[in-house]
């Protein structure tokens, strides 16, 4: 990942995020309705976790992966993050990861946050095609997905496994060619 910008939309700046966002990344992944199906990753029980997921994703420089802070400007607050992982440079693809506050669902602001950074993805990264997971009950994410024109592949089997217990998943991609049809 090169040095990560900052996007700016009408209601949003992303942002890279800094160890100043400790509290927030802890209240934000240890609230069970966001972390709800996000399996890839346990929900944080201490601070020290969250700070630890912060450091994880600072300096992307060299990386296949990165993460922005949303700021919701009218607040100047973050109400989320998202950011891609599994980047590979050699197929030009890469996945996409997003967690809003429950305060903000519904009104479009993932969809006006995934845009920005969808555009980032192909033109500043020259993505062609973006994988995202998604766990088959979530259905406001596929929701969100397919509003901006992912397409369902196909659904992988007993994909993740939290507490001794299998979970499948949808996968969904857009290509650069379908981008801003
Ligand atoms: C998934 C998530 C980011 C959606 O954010 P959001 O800002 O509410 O999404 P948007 O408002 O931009 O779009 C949601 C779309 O889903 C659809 N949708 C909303 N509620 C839905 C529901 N109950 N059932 C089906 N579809 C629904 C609609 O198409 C809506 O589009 P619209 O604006 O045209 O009505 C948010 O719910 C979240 O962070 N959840 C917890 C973390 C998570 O699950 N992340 C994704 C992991 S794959």
């Amino acid at each position: 990942m090169d040095e990560l910008s900052q996007l700016e939309t009408e209601r949003l700046i992303l942002r890279p995020l800094t160890l100043e966002d400790t509290d927030f990344v802890f209240r934000h992944f240890s609230d069970p309705v966001v972390a709800r199906y996000l399996l890839d990753e346990e929900p944080p029980t201490r601070r020290d976790q969250a700070e630890e997921l912060i450091r994880f994703y600072m300096d992307p420089i060299g990386k296949a992966y990165n993460r922005w802070g949303i700021v919701w400007k009218a607040t100047d607050a973050l109400v989320g993050t998202c950011g891609f992982h599994w980047w590979n440079r050699q197929h030009f693809r890469a996945q996409i990861g997003y967690d809003l506050g429950q305060a903000h669902w519904g009104q479009g602001v993932m969809a006006e946050a995934l845009r920005a950074m969808l555009c980032y993805g192909f033109e500043e990264m020259g993505l062609n095609r973006v994988d995202a997971l998604v766990h088959p009950e979530n259905r406001r994410s596929i929701g969100l997905l397919e509003k901006l024109g992912f397409q369902r592949e196909g659904l992988l089997r007993e994909y993740y496994n939290r507490a001794g217990e299998f979970f499948d998943h949808m996968l969904l991609s857009l290509l650069r060619g379908e981008w801003g049809r």
